[in-house]
């Protein structure tokens, strides 16, 4: 496929449904301003582009455009990027500290909040700083691309999903649906085990934490805030504490993909700088995953019918009695076998193969159901970022 086909700006005159409150949004606009000023001089962006927005931060990289498959890999890890904010942005509406720093929340769930409290005391801050990361990483790869003359990408014509309906979610078009996830949870046992590394065993089968199918991780209504409590603290329903636990492994789900997602595409990167800012970016990623992994880890033991949709969920008691495989307090990466099992054990990040890893990264967040009641257009659109940003060679 030719990067001319990838059409990466997916804007339309549908985006209306953001205010100007909006942090995506704003910052958005931010980014069109500066497009829209280096236009207004009547010079193409590729020609200004250098100094425009980093202006003698480069340190000798002050090359104005990049390779194709440079801009393939930045564009689909701004798609990424895109989409990890719209679903962090939805978590931080309901359960995430309410305060000026954050557009568009409005009190939030405290209930909600009380139940992710169960995990640790500061889960609401810290689903309030995930989601400033994500805004940044978002506008940091789209700004670099305008620095570059490359295009940036917008998906503001896929936010046509709805919006959770409990108090404190706003009613906006949501690119991303987590109402009916299904959390892969092997990558938990996938940095406790040793024996296997994916990129060297992709046969093992690294077994799940817990049975996430079909389950919602916000309330999707007031009516999930109610119910009986069998286990303290009491005045949590039962059926909330499991939704904000499956929100706890679902949040560790989506910070160790961009774990392995940025070190695995920075070895197809051709420019030192945007090399740089892979391996700056990436590792924002772990500190994520490091966080998460521990506080899923202190979710309660308990089994909940979702009066919904009927699918049942079993959280088991991570810190007791458990093998090493599933030992809650085991954050540390396991060492394993890296590059060729006849080298000693080392503690890595993994996967980190590079083959089709953008792709494998777009059929694991589908395969979540994130983007469950997404058009066609939207996953044609994804598909064609991956599939360029997989045919990014070295040197090209
Ligand atoms: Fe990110
Ligand atoms: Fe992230």
């Amino acid at each position: 496929m030719k990067t001319d086909d990838l059409s990466p700006n997916f804007s339309s005159e549908k985006t209306t449904s953001f205010t100007k409150e909006d942090a995506t949004s704003r910052l958005w606009q931010g980014v069109v301003k500066r497009r829209s000023f280096l236009k207004g001089l009547g010079v193409a962006g590729a020609a200004l582009s250098a100094g425009a927005l980093l202006t003698g931060e480069s340190e000798g990289q002050s090359s104005a455009s990049l390779s194709k498959g440079d801009v393939a890999i930045l564009q689909f890890l701004s798609a990424a990027e895109i989409i990890e904010t719209d679903l962090w942005l939805q978590y931080t509406e309901l359960g995430g500290t309410q305060d000026a720093e954050e557009s568009g929340v409005n009190g939030g769930s405290p209930l909600y909040m009380k139940a992710l409290q169960i995990l640790d005391g500061d889960m609401p801050q810290y689903i309030h700083d995930n989601t400033d990361d994500e805004i940044s990483h978002f506008e940091f790869i789209n700004a670099y691309l305008i620095s570059k003359g490359a295009d940036p990408v917008n998906l503001d014509q896929f936010r046509t999903l709805p919006s959770s309906k409990a108090t404190g979610a706003r009613d906006l078009g949501r690119l991303t649906n987590l109402m009916n996830l299904t959390v892969d949870t092997s990558f938990w046992s996938r940095y406790r085990i040793g024996v296997a590394n994916p990129d060297l065993d992709p046969k093992f089968v690294f077994p799940q934490a817990v049975k996430i199918v079909n389950r919602t991780a916000i309330p999707r209504t007031d009516e999930d805030l109610e119910g009986p409590s069998k286990i303290a603290p009491f005045d949590v329903p039962d059926h909330l504490k499991a939704i904000a636990f499956t929100a706890g492994f679902h949040f560790a789900f989506i910070e160790q993909g961009g774990t392995s997602l940025y070190p695995s595409l920075a070895q197809r990167v051709s420019n030192a700088e945007v090399l740089r800012v892979l391996l700056s970016i990436g590792p924002t990623e772990t500190c994520h995953f490091q966080t998460w992994q521990d506080k899923a880890g202190n979710a309660l033991h308990l089994t909940d019918v979702d009066p919904v949709t009927g699918a049942t969920v079993t959280f088991p008691d991570l810190h007791t009695n458990q093998p090493e495989s599933l030992q809650a307090n085991l954050i540390m990466p396991e060492p394993t076998d890296f590059l060729s099992h006849k080298f000693p054990a080392c503690s890595v990040i993994r996967p980190t193969h590079t083959k089709g890893v953008a792709m494998g990264a777009a059929r694991a967040l589908t395969a979540d159901g994130l983007f469950i009641g997404q058009s066609p257009d939207f996953f044609k659109a994804l598909h064609a970022l991956a599939e360029a940003a997989d045919a990014a060679q070295r040197g090209f």
